[in-house]
């Protein structure tokens, strides 16, 4: 059975998502499609702000809402040029931080599961996968 998504915060608590975005982050800036997109001068304060982001969304303190408000993520995206390209390279770096980091079995298939739907949500340019 998986865990349901409330729980996964005390399952792996505030260091299994430090190393799990730590790890996705240190992927980023030598990304060829990625890279540009992020500010150079804040790459901490993104790290911070998607790692607050997960904690609050899996069950833990919501440190993300009293800083940044409702998420509204396809909102927040919209600047930036997510075609599926930079979707599926997302999901690529952030499916090795997933093997590197080693969650619990039930864990890493509840965060893959959320990753790939919310990721193919936030694609604002150009033509959506077809499957
Ligand atoms: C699909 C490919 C994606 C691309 C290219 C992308 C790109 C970006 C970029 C460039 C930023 C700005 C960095 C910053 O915070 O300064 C950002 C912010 C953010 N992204 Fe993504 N993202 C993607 C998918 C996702 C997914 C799947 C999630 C959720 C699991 C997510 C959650 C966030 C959050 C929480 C922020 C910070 C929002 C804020 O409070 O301002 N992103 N993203």
């Amino acid at each position: 059975m998986l865990p349901d998504d409330q729980d996964v915060y005390s399952l792996i608590g505030e260091d299994g998502f430090h190393r799990l975005i730590a790890a996705f982050y240190r992927q980023v800036p030598g990304d060829d499609i990625l890279g540009p997109m992020y500010p150079p001068a804040d790459m901490q304060g993104a790290e911070d702000r998607l790692r607050e982001f997960l904690i609050f969304r899996f069950g833990g303190p919501p440190r993300y809402l009293e800083q940044r408000g409702h998420p509204r993520l396809r909102m927040r995206h919209a600047p930036f040029p997510v075609t599926a390209a930079a979707r599926d390279r997302w999901m690529q770096i952030m499916n090795k931080a997933l093997e590197e980091t080693a969650l619990p079995a039930g864990v890493d298939t509840v965060l893959r599961t959320f990753f790939e739907s919310t990721a193919t949500f936030m694609i604002n340019r150009g033509p959506l996968p077809s499957a």
